[in-house]
């Protein structure tokens, strides 16, 4: 069992948790996520470690309520234990001899692109971020980012904050005006990922994105997780999940992930009517364990 050490809500929906878990602290690296489960029979997900602390033995998670089992997360409180927190898992990322590196984040990616420029930042390699989101209030981890960077643009889609419009504008305003980077980091949803890759493209430069497709296991046993680049089949979860962004077939990226959206709409509504019978049952003075 692993302990919630601290709770924080970022964003609407959007929450931090600190988890004590010191095995998982002492080998982890940037580049890599666990495999949560929250309780007994409940389903297993990935999650990027966002931060760790090998001294203090705690591993950051930051995750967006999106359906089922993150919702569930979120209920969760500073205190309370998760039953399996399994990792650190995934190939670490190494930026060997960079000079100067460029970090993309769009929304809760931001979260995965922290420990890179962490990393980057503290072996003294010149870091320029660009982070967005729909609105400033879904920003997130803007001053972390700030704080392991030389220069930081900041984006918003609806112009609340920042530039208005999507990160691509300001990555394609660096590059014309002949801004050179010896790589640039994009992580995001996957449609941010494959057109900020188009974007670099051209002029050359090493490109890293980091999937999120459709995990199960973890570790390399299903395929369930499997992408193909530069036209091979790749497990993401044990060669990746950082890949060349100039090789992904986003567009296959992006039809699997839509797979199972019918049965977690219906998974979502189950978990939504029983949460709502909870709360019924609390007003009205209803033993709320007798709602299973
Ligand atoms: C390596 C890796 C690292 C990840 N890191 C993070 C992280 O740090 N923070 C975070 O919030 N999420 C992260 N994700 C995504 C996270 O695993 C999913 O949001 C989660 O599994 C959704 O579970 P659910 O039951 O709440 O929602 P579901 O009911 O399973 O899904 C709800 C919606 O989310 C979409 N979705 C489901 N799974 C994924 C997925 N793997 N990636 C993208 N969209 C998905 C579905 O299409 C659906 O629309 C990561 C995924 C991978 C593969
Ligand atoms: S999640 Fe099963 S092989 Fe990657």
């Amino acid at each position: 069992m692993f302990k919630i050490l601290e709770k924080r809500e970022l964003a609407p929906s959007i929450k931090l948790f600190v988890i004590e878990a010191p095995l998982v602290a002492k080998k982890a690296r940037p580049g890599q996520f666990v495999m949560l489960r929250i309780k007994e029979g409940g389903e297993r997900i990935p999650l990027t470690i966002a931060d760790y602390n090998s001294e203090n033995g705690t591993v950051t998670i930051v995750f967006q309520e999106v359906g089922k089992t993150t919702r569930e997360l979120g209920t969760l409180e500073a205190g309370d234990y998760i039953q399996d927190f399994v990792g650190p898992l995934g190939v670490p990322v190494e930026f060997p001899n960079h000079k100067k590196v460029l970090g993309i984040g769009g929304g809760l990616g931001i979260a995965p692109l922290y420990p890179k420029l962490k990393m980057l930042h503290q072996q003294g390699v010149e870091v320029v971020s660009i982070i967005g989101a729909r609105t400033a209030e879904l920003l997130i981890l803007e001053e972390e980012i700030k704080a392991v960077s030389d220069r930081m643009y900041i984006c918003t889609d609806d112009g609340s904050k920042g530039r208005h419009g999507f990160v691509t504008v300001v990555l394609k305003e660096l590059l014309e005006q002949g801004e050179k980077f010896d790589e640039i980091i994009i992580i995001g949803p996957p449609i941010l990922m494959k057109i900020g890759s188009e974007i670099t493209k051209p002029y050359g430069i090493p490109t890293m994105v980091s999937l999120n497709p459709i995990m199960v296991d973890g570790t390399g046993m299903c395929g369930g997780c499997r992408v193909t680049v530069d036209g091979e089949i790749k497990f993401a979860c044990v060669d990746g999940p950082a890949f060349d962004g100039h090789k992904v077939d986003f567009d296959e990226l992006i039809k699997r992930l839509a797979t199972y959206k019918e049965e977690e709409k219906i998974s979502l509504e189950r978990f939504n009517e029983v949460h709502e019978c909870k709360l019924i049952n609390k007003i009205e003075g209803v033993d709320k364990d007798a709602v299973k």
